[in-house]
């Protein structure tokens, strides 16, 4: 039985990201999709518990799909779960660059946990949450970039703001 982790910041999720969620759960036998905190990522615009409940909705038809959150370092939370392998997108080499150093970094300290990179699809290669964010604040139509439910939770939020 092969569990894998699929992290993130999630703020919120989207359709590049569902799309890997979705392969990863064809490929390996449980993906636990664990929302974490980056630290270089100040001001968040859903809570985690807002970012939990859309996550869970937008994964309900995968059963081998769990949704989780985790306080600390995502080596920690891959002990905790039981699972040495993390699965990570790429779009483009700035997300490369990115990314090599946190799986060199995560292998190095955790001793063997390994990343595992899924190439994006080129239709969502240019989809990212913080994308979301600023065109949703702006008021242009997000709904290629994100699911029905997160496309909901989004006018909410924007006619509170
Ligand atoms: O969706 P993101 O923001 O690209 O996800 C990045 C995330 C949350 C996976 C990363 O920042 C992370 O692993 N945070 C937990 C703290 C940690 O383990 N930091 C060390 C990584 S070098």
């Amino acid at each position: 039985m092969t569990r894998v982790i699929y992290p993130g910041s999630f703020d919120p999720v989207t359709k590049g990201h569902l799309d890997l969620i979705e392969r990863a759960s064809k490929l390996f036998d449980e993906v636990n999709v664990c929302i974490l905190t980056n630290s270089t990522k100040k001001c968040p615009l859903f809570s985690v518990e807002e970012r939990v409940i859309m996550l869970k909705e937008a994964v309900k038809n995968l059963p081998n799909v769990k949704v989780e959150t985790y306080k600390g370092l995502l080596i920690d939370y891959a002990r905790k779960c039981g699972s040495k392998i993390i699965v990570r997108g790429l779009r483009e080499m700035t997300d490369f660059e990115i990314e090599l150093q946190m799986a060199q970094v995560n292998k190095e300290v955790s001793g063997d946990i390994e990343t595992l990179f899924l190439a994006a699809d080129p239709k969502f290669s240019n989809v990212s949450s913080s994308v979301v964010r600023e065109f949703a604040s702006y008021g242009i139509a997000v709904d290629k970039f994100v699911p029905e439910n997160v496309l909901e939770k989004l006018k909410e939020k924007m006619n509170m703001m």
